[in-house]
């Protein structure tokens, strides 16, 4: 399991509904983990990792900075957002390096999900956690943070990940 980089086609893809919690999905969620882990970030959607199902892993930032337990998202849903805004920075997985804030991100949402047992839960997330929410979520649409940017951070990240990955 390799993370994928932008623009690679599965990020621009929209994801399908998990319908069997089963041993498979069970490995799926272990193997993100640690390709999470092995990584500074602190969200994971399927999709970069080549699987096009509506999942994604979070270790959320406590309020120490330390990073929390996993938590596992299937079929996740944001059924509540702040209209006051986070003003964040944020970065991913698939474009290293790159840091720029999304305006429109809440400072807070809720969010319903199922775990990997297909049992339903719901939690609230602020800050830097509610941002990689929403930001996950939007993965397992298909939408990528450049294109959520404003014009002049959009064309700044763009040219700045062409250098990125011109280096690599
Ligand atoms: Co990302």
């Amino acid at each position: 399991m390799q993370i994928i980089q932008w623009p690679h086609p599965f990020l621009s893809e929209v994801c399908n509904e998990v319908d069997n919690f089963n041993s498979e999905l069970h490995q799926i969620l272990d193997d993100m983990l640690k390709v999470l882990k092995a990584t500074k970030g602190i969200g994971l959607a399927a999709n970069q990792v080549s699987v096009l199902f509506r999942i994604f892993i979070m270790t959320p930032k406590l309020e120490d900075g330390s990073l929390g337990d996993v938590i596992e998202f299937i079929n996740p849903e944001i059924i509540e957002a702040s209209s006051e805004k986070a003003g964040l920075n944020e970065g991913c997985l698939s474009a290293p390096n790159i840091y720029a804030p999304v305006q429109e991100r809440s400072e807070q949402v809720t969010v319903r999900a199922k775990d990997r047992n297909g049992n339903e839960f719901t939690q609230t997330f602020t800050g830097i956690n509610a941002v990689c929410v929403q930001h996950e979520i939007d993965h397992l649409d298909g939408i990528f943070f450049f294109s959520k940017l404003n014009r002049q951070n959009r064309r700044q990240a763009q040219r700045a990940w062409e250098s990125e990955r011109r280096k690599s």
